[in-house]
């Protein structure tokens, strides 16, 4: 039986309260064993809760994903029910045919957030002095403090805490912690948005008696010190707060208690708290009895403030995972490091511990060890080190809350002999910290150095999606770049359910745009005021304007998300300085393009092999062709449609002139420029582009022995590049390469997550010297796109996978793979197997599809041309299987040796 079992409203977590829109779409997932069940109508049912009205609607639709919402639009506050039920025709196990109507789901709350600004009945509070410590202008965090009476013989109906923070904040209320969320309201371009969460404090707050709510609040984003510019009150100088407490009682009435000057502010055991530099916590300072609370002042801009508040669009910040400390290790210099066994974002607990009152705990954190010691040169002017001062009252317990770090040891110091709990490992928990986003993709295959470059994929995700998406966890830096979430778009919509978090990085990415006229600045928010290349044109950079939208639309189907950032793309294209003849860039001044490309010194990233232009020009002509795309789909005027193929066409002519030879060859003769050429077509026939592959398949094997040559910019594209033109055991050969510079180079180095050059290691275990050397850095990881996609052959056919595709292409060594993917419809899922018949002496593939109900597939079985298509259920097939050439071989001169006599593992290593 057809079963409805998730809904939810936009991109929100089901049952999220607090929600900013009035009319959210809906969306819900069904489960079954039907086979090739297809949905035919949804009946949709909302019980308004005020006064029991009830709409519901039946429509005959085979869609499940972001449906409008059913009559009346929701005011603030209000709360609904909302059930889905949903007919469709499918077969039984016995192949019997019939129709059949689905349960009604089980209710979800919808409950909307405050949607006015006029809703905000209270003001911003700031304590009454300056939190300023100089000369460096970090602010001392603060707590604010205050009582809510509730009534004797009423009970409590419902009550919410809506807040948020000019810094992050923390709130307590009758000292438990209210909700889940860490680092809250997280990063948005403050001068715009400012997010507001909604918490239900019901079972927080007592009838009857006196309840004492308490904010902490530290500089965060707001006023802390950001990346290498180091700048403080980048958006303000003063911490403060901006709440409401509303209390439904159940007779009815209502009391509100807003951010007001009822309020009162201390400092607290919380001396200091900065994202980069670290948290130190004095337990001397703790709040008791005798503390002097001083007065608030209410800021008088609050009413230009609350415009700017809005509800989250996707899920928080939250502590995702714990880890216990792997191993405890003494460094030849004897200090005592914590190894956690995994690079990660986040920070760590101290279960317990004791000492006199002023001794001080000291916790730096880095990624790697280098000659047995941390490695801290990375981190740059990050201090990354947390403190803690006892107080000699006996055993504590602690942890940082508004800092986080991005590391795998933990050098600890200053641990007091006489505590009663002994440094062990037991006294440690590593908290993995990142926003909460729903796993939806994952590998795995026979190959366990893959398996490990995948984990080392998803957990660079991990500590790199923390409220927004970032270069790098642990360095001065921290920032929204917008090349490197651009190439790893496709990766990231594969491998977390990310449209949540990016509809909002986005939003801030237009309003920076439109604040630099059109141009997409480098990092979002922006905040590097007039450092140089800020705010000048990059391509892949400010290409994101263009590709992310449409990455997003590819996996979500939401054409809203095109509309929305139409205008957007079309400015990012019109502020793009060109050449007055060709139309492509106007050669002037370097350009990031290939960014990080191995051949580039370790103090000259953008040094790459491949002309920077022709880069340019290659992501110019494929954002314009997608322009084409996305006209079309929002069915744009004829003229408009016109414009956009015209100006491909030309472009794409223009291009050729400029880099390609009549028979193929491309002015730049390296792997990122064929790469880029085969995948975005930007050639002019078959023939052109069947020599670019040989002579691209040449390179690889004859110069670069198979090693990779290819940064920010190719690396995305050079396996699925290989793939479209038959060249998929090339691609193979390169992925599995361990010697450097390739991706399994970092995993034979003992790496957990991917490192930002091909060698922020060295081979002889030393740091690169470059001073931009990350161990935890996405952007090369994009080369999972192809895992996803090309060994285990997944991928959506249609926007939103309502449709999708199964193409596996086996390959290396690989026995089996597997991959999954969670879509709005349920789990799309491929497994195959290289099996021996030995019957037909001879191997066999094996492979199993498992189809979603009210989805369709398009199985495409090697060595076949056609594909199959079917419905939902679970199939198997076995065919005869051929496989290529293995190991593909390097070509080399005649005196080197004679690569077939060689083991398959040595060949790997060295690339012979
Ligand atoms: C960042 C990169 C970024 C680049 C562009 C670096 O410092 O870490 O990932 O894209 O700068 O300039």
């Amino acid at each position: 039986m057809v079963q409805v079992v998730k809904v939810w409203c936009e991109h929100h977590e089901p049952n999220t309260i607090g929600i900013g829109e009035s009319q959210p779409r809906i969306s819900w997932t069904t489960a079954g064993e039907e086979r090739d069940w297809q949905q035919t109508s949804y009946e949709i049912e909302v019980t308004h809760l005020d006064g029991s009205l009830i709409d519901s609607v039946k429509v005959d639709s085979s869609d499940s994903r972001l449906v409008p919402w059913p009559g009346k639009a929701l005011t603030s506050r209000e709360q609904v029910n909302l059930r889905v039920r949903v007919s469709g025709v499918g077969a039984d196990a016995a192949g019997v045919v019939s129709s059949n109507i689905s349960e009604a789901s089980a209710p979800i709350r919808v409950e909307a957030g405050l949607l006015q600004p006029e809703d905000w009945k209270c003001s911003l509070i700031e304590p009454n002095e300056s939190t300023e410590i100089l000369p460096e202008k970090r602010h001392r965090p603060v707590t604010f403090r205050r009582h809510i009476q509730c009534p004797i013989d009423v009970a409590i109906a419902r009550a919410r805490l809506y807040i948020t923070a000019h810094g992050i904040y923390e709130a307590r209320i009758n000292d438990s912690r209210v909700g889940d969320h860490i680092l809250a309201p997280g990063w948005t371009s403050y001068q715009s948005r400012l997010t507001y969460q909604t918490y239900d404090i019901t079972p927080n707050l007592l009838s009857g008696q006196d309840n004492e709510i308490q904010v902490d609040v530290a500089e965060g984003w707001f006023c802390g010190s950001l990346a290498f510019t180091r700048r403080h009150n980048i958006y303000g100088s003063r911490l403060g707060f901006i709440a409401m407490i509303v209390v439904e009682l159940e007779n009815r009435e209502t009391i509100c208690i807003g951010s007001d000057d009822g309020w009162r502010w201390a400092h607290g055991p919380i001396v200091e708290a900065g994202l980069l530099d670290g948290e130190t916590y004095d337990a001397r300072e703790m709040l008791h009895s005798e503390t002097v609370w001083k007065n608030v002042q209410t800021n008088q801009e609050f009413s230009s403030y609350s415009r700017l508040l809005t509800a989250p669009d996707g899920p928080p910040i939250r502590k995702t995972q714990e880890f216990e400390v792997r191993e405890i290790i003494k460094s030849p210099s004897g200090k005592t490091i914590l190894d956690f066994g995994q690079n990660f974002a986040g920070w760590i607990k101290v279960k317990q511990v004791d000492g006199a009152a002023g001794t001080t705990i000291k916790f730096q954190f880095a990624e790697v060890l280098e000659n047995g010691e941390i490695g801290t040169r990375p981190l740059r002017s990050a201090k990354c080190l947390d403190t803690l001062i006892l107080d000699g009252n006996g055993p504590i317990y602690w942890e940082p809350k508004f800092t986080f770090h991005g590391f795998r040891y933990v050098e600890v110091t200053g641990w007091p002999e006489e505590s009663k709990t002994p440094l062990t490992s037991q006294n440690f928990v590593g908290v993995v910290v990142h926003t909460d986003m729903q796993v939806t993709g994952n590998f795995r295959c026979s190959n366990p150095l893959l398996n490990q470059l995948h984990s080392n994929i998803v957990w660079s995700m991990r500590g790199n999606f923390v409220g927004i998406p970032t270069d790098c966890p642990q360095r001065d830096e921290r920032l929204g770049w917008t090349g490197d979430i651009n190439v790893f778009g496709d990766t990231a919509a594969y491998l977390f359910d990310v449209s949540g978090m990016l509809t909002s990085w986005l939003k801030d990415m237009v309003i920076e745009q439109k604040e630099a006229g059109g141009v997409v600045p480098l990092v979002i928010p922006y905040i590097l005021g007039d450092f140089g290349p800020g705010k000048s044109a990059e391509a892949v950079w400010g290409d994101v304007a263009v590709m992310l939208p449409w990455t997003l639309y590819t996996t979500t189907g939401d054409t809203s998300m095109l509309v929305r950032h139409y205008e957007s793309m079309k400015d990012w294209l019109n502020s793009i300085p060109r050449s007055e003849t060709t139309g492509l860039w106007k050669q002037d001044g370097f350009k990031l393009a290939d960014w990080l490309d191995p051949s580039a010194p370790p103090d000259d990233p953008v040094n790459a092999m491949t002309d920077m232009y022709m880069v340019c020009d290659s992501f110019l002509v494929h954002v314009t062709a997608l322009m084409v795309k996305i006209a079309a789909t929002l069915n744009k005027s004829q003229e408009e449609q016109k414009f956009y193929q015209d100006q491909s066409a030309n472009l794409r002519q223009m291009f050729a002139d400029e880099y390609i030879t009549p028979s193929g060859r491309l002015a730049c003769d390296t792997q990122t420029a064929y790469a880029l050429a085969i995948e975005f077509d930007l050639f002019n026939s078959p023939q052109q582009q069947s020599h670019a592959a040989e002579r691209l398949s040449m390179l690889i094997r004859q110069r670069n022995k198979f090693k990779i040559a290819t940064g920010f910019a190719g690396t995305p594209y050079l396996g699925h590049a290989l793939t479209k033109v038959g060249k998929s055991n090339v691609f193979y050969r390169m992925l599995l390469h361990r010697e450097c510079p390739s991706w399994l180079y970092p995993v034979t180095m003992g790496a957990t997550t991917v490192w930002e050059r091909w060698n922020s290691m060295l081979p002889d275990g030393s740091i690169n010297p470059g001073d931009m050397t990350s161990f935890n850095h996405y952007a090369l990881g994009s080369v999972a796109s192809w895992m996803h996609q090309t060994i285990c052959g997944l991928k959506p056919v249609d926007a939103g996978w309502k449709t999708f595709k199964v193409e596996p292409v086996p390959g290396g060594n690989l026995q089996w793979a597997e991959a999954e993917y969670h879509s709005v419809y349920g789990r799309c899922r491929v497994r195959w197997e290289i099996k021996n018949n030995p019957d037909k002496n001879q191997q066999m593939l094996w492979l199993e599809v498992v189809v979603p109900l009210n989805t369709k597939c398009h199985v495409h079985l090697p060595g076949s041309k056609d594909s199959i298509i079917v419905g939902s259920g679970i199939r198997q097939w076995e065919v005869d299987y051929h496989p290529e050439e293995w190991p593909v071989r390097a070509l080399l001169p005649p005196f080197k040796p004679a690569d077939d006599e060689l083991p398959v593992d040595e060949v790997l290593q060295h690339g012979w």
